[in-house]
């Protein structure tokens, strides 16, 4: 008993020191100022000695973006200052980032070279549904921003994959054509969705960034209607694509991309195409980012791992100054409010042969 209440004074002292001495997985979690922290989908970078948390600012009702992408910082990744919206949508906007439109993901990175802070999101046009399955970049001098867009388009536009050639063999595309067979999975694995978008760029929806050690920077995105992910390489001030990427896992329907390395490997987590409902997690890895990657087992153990815990990816953050300490980040949607959307920040374990594993935890 008396241990008991020991250990409760205790903990109620340090609540007094710390208020947020940890948080609690899926449940609402409140900004500095008491406001729900309002940051789906999103990335948190490191910069400076502090973590900057970027997301999707959404709605209580409806999936269109009618605030944009907020931002939040850190320097103990429990208590979360928020910074504003980091880049708003306005009205009119030329580039069509305007309310009503549809943005995904965003991540940021910071360029030595420039000193500029590059945002890059998934922007769907207003009115248009998913139709438009663009990329769009914009830039800052500060973390917090103003973002400024400069570009919102499809990925690569006449540039063949590095690892297929496209050419007047490759299957060509036939609207009419009936999905799901086995001779159309043959030709999604050919190509025929890269042949049809070539001219005007490759689709890209989900999607995530990541920087190498050698400070290379690459997009990883789901494109081929979501069938097919991309990695592609940015030029070297962010801001665009080199025009080299590659294509993984044809057909494979990989949603959710999130990378991260450990020891010379490279690691993703990605989700199957299932909209806001949860799917098994899976993981993939390579010894090099341009390939080949190889598909293992789902990452997540434990009760509710075929779910990856009711929740999706969305990053991997390394923990600074905690060499391979990694925080795997996932959404559960509500897809009846997607504002009250929660938050699971869970640890990655690895196993004896160093093989991520993501278990429940109830708080972080
Ligand atoms: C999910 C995707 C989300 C969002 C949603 C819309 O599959 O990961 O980012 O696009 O679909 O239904």
């Amino acid at each position: 008993m008396f241990m008991k209440s020991g250990k409760m004074l205790v903990f109620a002292l340090l609540m007094t020191v710390f208020p947020t001495l940890a948080r609690e997985n899926g449940e609402r979690w409140n900004d500095t100022d008491g406001n729900l922290i309002n940051a789906h989908g999103g990335g948190v970078m490191y910069h400076d000695g502090r973590y900057w948390w970027y997301g999707e600012h959404r709605p209580d009702k409806g999936g269109t973006t009618q605030v944009g992408v907020t931002c939040y910082s850190s320097d103990n990744l429990q208590d979360w200052k928020y910074e504003g919206v980091a880049l708003p949508v306005v009205e009119g906007d030329p580039m069509g980032v305007e309310p009503g439109c549809i943005v995904e993901r965003p991540k940021v990175i910071y360029n030595a070279s420039t000193g500029k802070y590059v945002m890059w999101f998934h922007h769907e046009l207003k009115g248009q549904g998913y139709a438009a399955a663009r990329a769009a970049v914009a830039v800052a001098d500060s973390p917090a921003g103003p973002f400024r867009m400069i570009s919102s388009s499809r990925v690569n536009p006449g540039k063949s994959p590095r690892n297929l050639a496209i050419t007047s063999s490759t299957p060509e595309y036939d609207k009419d054509r009936e999905w799901w067979t086995p001779e159309w999975r043959e030709d999604v694995e050919a190509g025929m969705f890269v042949r049809r978008d070539l001219e005007g760029g490759q689709m890209s929806r989900d999607m995530t960034l990541f920087v190498d050690d050698d400070g290379k920077a690459y997009h990883i995105y789901s494109s081929e209607e979501n069938l097919t992910l991309h990695i592609a390489e940015l030029n070297d001030d962010y801001t665009d694509h080199s025009g080299k990427y590659i294509r993984i896992f044809p057909g494979g329907h990989n949603e959710a991309p999130a990378v991260f390395k450990k020891g010379g490997k490279y690691w993703m987590i990605a989700s199957g195409c299932t909209g806001w409902e949860p799917n098994e997690a899976r993981l993939m890895t390579s010894d090099s980012i341009m390939g080949e990657w190889t598909r293992l087992q789902n990452p997540c153990k434990g009760e509710m791992a075929e779910k990856t815990f009711m929740g999706q990816s969305t990053y991997v953050l390394p923990v600074e100054g905690k060499d391979g300490s990694f925080i795997a980040i996932f959404d559960r949607w509500n897809p009846k409010s997607l504002s009250d959307s929660r938050y699971l920040w869970l640890p990655v374990s690895f196993d004896d042969d160093g093989t991520p594993e993501i278990h429940w935890a109830d708080s972080f």
